[in-house]
């Protein structure tokens, strides 16, 4: 039977035609809680280091961290995730730095929970700025992870830094059962009521890593990290690491490099539909969108929150970018 002209659904224009028909079309908008500002801090108290390959973005010495991020807070920054980039140390097998407490990353979580109340103070815990071999787990005499020992000082370091303040403990380290390891730390302490644990489930050993390596200083010396990273194409791998950390109490989960991943990151929003979800677009993301507008490719802040857009649209909650000054700027034009 023939449709009738005026039932016909094959005409799409008019339901977007206006500009608020569009808003109506689209999920929710980015706003200020949905992102997660990843900050370097550094030993050199009172410098700025210009990281080249990611333009725009700097490892911070403690001095200068309150005046950096005043204007962002002012912006909304609601959140920040600590990695910090000694460069006056000793690295050694195991990565005692990494939990001394001069290391910026406690210096800095004092420093940024006296200056901003309301901020919420994330950590990424690992090994590998803080290793002499530059892996993220401590190694046997073979090469291979250690992986006992290895979650044994993940959890060590990851209780100093909430015993200093830290509100969400996040191991990007991919060694086996370091959520249960961290989260049963944090029951015996007592405090897991009140830190959270977001595991970097499903975390792919990726190209896209390089100038964040740079950044931290944390190349590995010799191999790679493809026995605990990740395989590229692995989605069923990523599935089961997914369900694993859930069970082994993680709080919240992450998928990361955001971009290539976005299907691992719809198959993470339908595998776990009751937990929060983010995804962290990576330092080569955040490098190829930056030269892509250089280029001339896009308008910077069109291709970036299309970008946003998509990781939306794919099931995250909140996104962790070093995008998030320019983002927070962005919205609060187009809100005012
Ligand atoms: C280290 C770590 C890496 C990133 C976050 N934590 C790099 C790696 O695993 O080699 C990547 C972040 C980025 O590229 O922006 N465990
Ligand atoms: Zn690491």
């Amino acid at each position: 039977m023939a449709q009738e002209p005026n039932r016909n659904t094959s005409l799409l224009h008019a339901g977007y035609h206006h500009p608020l028909h569009r808003t109506w079309q689209a999920g929710q908008p980015i706003t200020p809680n949905m992102l997660m500002y990843p900050i370097f801090v550094t030993d050199n108290d009172d410098v700025e280091e210009k990281i080249d390959t990611l333009p725009g973005q700097s490892r911070w010495g403690i001095n200068l961290l309150v005046d950096f991020l005043t204007p962002l807070v002012a912006n909304g920054l609601k959140s920040v995730i600590i990695f910090g980039v000694p460069v006056n140390i000793q690295k050694d097998a195991v990565g005692s730095a990494a939990d001394d407490s001069n290391t910026p990353t406690i210096r800095a979580l004092h420093v940024l929970r006296k200056a901003f109340p309301d901020l919420l103070l994330a950590c990424d815990v690992c090994l590998c700025p803080y290793t002499s071999h530059g892996h993220c787990g401590v190694l046997r005499d073979d090469g291979t992870i250690d992986n006992r020992a290895s979650v044994k000082r993940l959890v060590d370091i990851s209780m100093a830094y909430a015993r200093n303040g830290c509100q969400m403990i996040s191991p990007s380290d991919m060694m086996d059962g370091r959520i249960k390891g961290i989260k049963d730390a944090l029951i015996q302490e007592g405090i897991a009521h009140k830190v959270s644990l977001m595991s970097y489930s499903a975390k792919f050993a990726s190209n896209f890593y390089g100038p964040f390596r740079d950044a931290c200083h944390s190349t590995p010396g010799s191999g790679d990290r493809k026995c605990y990273q990740l395989p590229h194409q692995a989605r069923g791998l990523a599935r089961r690491a997914l369900v694993r950390d859930m069970g082994e109490g993680a709080d919240v989960l992450m998928v990361k490099p955001g971009t290539p991943y976005l299907d691992i990151l719809r198959d993470a929003r339908e595998i776990a539909p009751d937990y929060p979800l983010s995804v962290y677009q990576v330092s080569g993301e955040y490098a190829m969108i930056w030269h892509a507008a250089k280029a001339g490719v896009f308008d910077l802040k069109a291709g970036v929150m299309e970008s946003m857009d998509g990781f939306v649209r794919a099931g995250a909650n909140f996104i962790i970018t070093y995008y998030t000054p320019k983002i927070l700027e962005w919205i609060k034009d187009d809100r005012s």
